[in-house]
């Protein structure tokens, strides 16, 4: 049985990573952390979460077993904090925060806006697309788990780029709701009032996902404004709040410079057969968000007519985007069947 202690378990990447590990036969949480919930138990907490009635909170600063896989699902600067020393420790760390995702330090302070504290730390990390880098993962000892708007968006993109041709231009308007867009945030914008019976656009051009997506889903590590672009792909990234607690549906519209010889449907189709959390649609109007709420698949479909393909894609931000997708790469680090313990569809958890 293998331990996993979590950080920042009372959050609501946290809670989802105990809701699935209840299912998990090969895992189990031995050690959490919650400042705010410290000496209180899962069950007291979250009534839900029965099971985990003698299992308590920690203390942010208290120290994981020896020999655990560390989750760390925090804020940024606290997984730059925490990582270097878990490491070196000999723990396997899998951080579903940003702060190992962008190969370019100047990328990454400009958009997620902190200093990077421990960068060199960044060549280690595996990003955690098993989609994208399944053998890596095996073999790693530190996972930067991808972000949520960057899965739904990067896993058809890079099929698409497989078929082949050229694309000049990427554009990914994307709708979230609130778990997605805010954590557990006391902003007033995210607030029930402000949200319901509401929709509007967010960090317009400027969110922080929008080098990932350029990096893992258009063109490789280089980050360019529209007038550099020659013959490489822009990308523009437009992420909206939706009034409903989770998932994403991006809409991804891509301009070929020049097309693949064979049809970009039958491609993405054809590729997406061998993954195991990738379902392709029969049409971009039969991908929604009920059919991924609660499990870790993506969903998309596409359509192309002359030079443009437009793909709709559907995760749950909290699974795929989050906690399912660390947990599938936990299998893959672990030697487990990647699909253990995340099959079944969570629906126990109210929100
Ligand atoms: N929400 C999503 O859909 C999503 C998807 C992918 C990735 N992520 C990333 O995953 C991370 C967690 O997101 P979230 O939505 O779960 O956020 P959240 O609901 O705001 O929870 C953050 C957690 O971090 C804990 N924390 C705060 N300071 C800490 C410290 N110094 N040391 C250890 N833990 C600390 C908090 O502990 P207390 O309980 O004491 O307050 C809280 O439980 C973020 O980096 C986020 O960007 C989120």
């Amino acid at each position: 049985m293998i331990e996993v202690s979590i950080f920042g378990a009372a959050g609501l990447t946290g809670r989802e990573l105990l809701t699935w590990l209840r299912h998990h036969p090969s895992a189990r949480p031995v050690f959490l952390t919650s400042d705010q919930h410290a000496g209180r138990s899962v069950a007291q907490v979250f009534p839900e979460l029965s099971e985990y009635n003698n299992l308590h909170f920690s203390r942010h600063e208290d120290t994981p077993p020896t020999g655990s896989l560390v989750f760390l699902a925090t804020p940024n600067q606290t997984s730059m904090d925490l990582a270097p020393a878990l490491l070196e420790r000999g723990h396997k760390v899998i951080d579903l925060s940003g702060a190992f995702r962008i190969p370019e330090q100047p990328l990454f302070e400009r958009f997620y806006g902190i200093e990077h504290t421990c960068f060199s730390l960044v060549s280690e990390a595996v990003y955690g697309m098993p989609e994208l880098f399944r053998e890596q993962i095996r073999n790693a000892q530190f996972i930067s788990n991808p972000g949520c708007y960057p899965t739904g968006s990067i896993i058809p993109l890079h099929f698409l780029k497989e078929a082949g041709g050229r694309i000049r231009q990427v554009i990914v308007d994307a709708k979230s709701g609130v778990s997605g867009a805010g954590g557990r945030t006391e902003d007033a914008g995210f607030a029930f009032q402000n949200v319901y019976e509401n929709f509007r656009a967010y960090k317009v051009l400027k969110h922080q996902h929008t080098p990932e997506i350029q990096i893992y889903g258009a063109d490789g590590p280089r980050f360019q404004s529209p007038d550099e672009a020659k013959n490489t792909p822009i990308l523009v990234f437009t992420p909206h709040l939706l009034p409903i607690y989770r998932g994403i549906l991006s809409t991804i519209f891509v301009e070929w410079e020049e097309s693949p010889s064979s049809d970009p449907a039958t491609s993405l189709k054809g590729r997406s057969t061998s993954e195991p959390f990738v379902r392709y649609l029969e049409s971009p109007e039969a991908v929604e968000l009920k059919k991924t709420q609660h499990t870790n698949f993506v969903d998309f479909s596409a359509r192309s007519m002359g030079h443009i393909t437009m793909i709709v894609s559907a995760i749950d931000n909290l699974v795929k985007g989050a906690a399912g997708q660390a947990i599938q790469n936990m299998n893959l680090m672990e030697g487990l069947p990647e699909t253990e313990g995340l099959l079944a569809r969570t629906e126990v958890m109210a929100h």
